[in-house]
């Protein structure tokens, strides 16, 4: 499998990646997050300039780690969507500049594509098809991984992601941003039975409730809710309580869902991907239950779990073998249904 150079851009950090037959050869990734906390959260804007700031040095650590030269190098994969769409120009420019200069192959690559990849990185010999749950800052979705390139979305989020619902319900808890993290670990000195919080569950109009989609907003209304309370009541809030709580019913409905979802659809593998794959209620429950109805779930490492260009080399490594490649004119997409991926190859080598 082809080795090659990826650059990811399309959130807030800035990252490049030399991965040879999905095995790393240097992943490097400048972090943004203390810039953007003292706002709480991403500031487009921000971000695209610290990517113009940082994408020269970190695509020059990532070949002097690998220990390669642009010789070695038979492809350039790059995020193009979804994602904030001026920081993701400025990944998608670097990678169509180095690619006109040095007469590479241009591989655009879907980032949900890349996270469902990270997994291949920590077990190349994992095969579809497979179910993902992939939940991160922007995305909560439940996909049928069918081939490189085939997905089928068999559950999604109606309204916030689950990562986006850590973040804010980090917020309301004074707890900082990101709020993932923060939560996790204030969690482990909490009663996760101290508040009974609702799961947010979808209707159907037939009656009942869809068996893999997401809500999340009904929950961080209800934290909302019982902040107020104490605050109207001048009752200091158990906040150590209340985010185990609340991190013990999201990691509950995304494993009933997930669990449901492959058993339903005969898969017998689950890999997880996305930021919010680092969560350690998550990684608990899901394993327990998949343990108790014999199905294996594969949790990438840490590293592999938030963004990172490794995932995205991986994935364009294999669009490549396959003869996959992008127009030089490739845009860059806030969004695009994962469904949609085979739209960004031209299918020229
Ligand atoms: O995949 P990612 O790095 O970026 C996106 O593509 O969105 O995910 C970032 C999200 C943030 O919302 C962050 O709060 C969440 O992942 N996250 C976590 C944990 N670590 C990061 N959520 C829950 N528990 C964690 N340990
Ligand atoms: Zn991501």
């Amino acid at each position: 499998m082809a080795t090659v150079l990826a650059i990811e851009t399309s959130c807030d950090e800035t990252a490049a990646a030399v991965v040879r037959k999905r095995h790393i050869l240097s992943n490097v990734v400048s972090s943004q997050i203390d810039i953007h906390r003292p706002y709480g959260g991403v500031v487009p804007e921000v971000a695209s300039r610290q990517h113009v700031e940082f994408i020269n040095s970190v695509i020059a650590n990532a070949f002097s780690q690998a220990n390669v030269t642009w010789d070695d190098i038979e492809g350039i994969a790059v995020t193009c969507a979804p994602g904030l769409v001026g920081a993701l120009l400025v990944g998608l420019t670097a990678a169509k500049t180095l690619a006109m200069l040095h007469n590479k192959p241009l591989i655009g690559v879907h980032h949900l594509e890349g996270h469902i990849f990270a997994s291949y990185l920590q077990n190349p010999d994992l095969c579809p098809p497979f179910l993902c749950l992939l939940v991160s800052g922007g995305h909560t979705s439940l996909i049928k991984v069918e081939d490189c390139g085939q997905y089928q979305t068999l559950g999604q989020t109606r309204d916030d992601a689950a990562g986006e619902a850590f973040d804010k319900v980090a917020r309301l808890l004074g707890l900082g941003y990101p709020g993932g993290p923060a939560i996790d670990q204030i969690s482990n000195k909490g009663n996760p039975q101290g508040f009974k919080l609702p799961e947010g569950k979808i209707s159907l109009p037939e009656g009942g409730f869809h068996p893999y989609d997401s809500s999340f907003s009904g929950l961080k209304t209800a934290v909302l809710r019982l902040v107020e309370s104490h605050q109207q009541r001048a009752v200091e809030l158990p906040v150590a309580d209340m985010a185990a709580s609340f991190q013990l019913t999201v990691a509950q409905a995304l494993t009933r869902r997930t669990i449901n979802c492959a058993l339903n659809y005969g898969l017998s593998t689950i890999a997880v991907g996305g930021g919010v794959a680092a969560n350690s209620a998550l990684r608990y429950h899901l394993q327990e239950a998949a343990q108790k109805h014999h199905l294996q779930v594969l949790f990438p490492p840490l590293a592999l779990c938030t963004d990172n260009a490794a995932m995205i080399a991986c994935a364009g490594a294999e669009h490549l073998d396959r003869g996959h490649t992008s127009p030089i004119t490739l845009g860059a997409l806030s969004r695009l249904p994962i469904s949609q991926v085979m739209q960004l190859y031209s299918g020229v080598l």
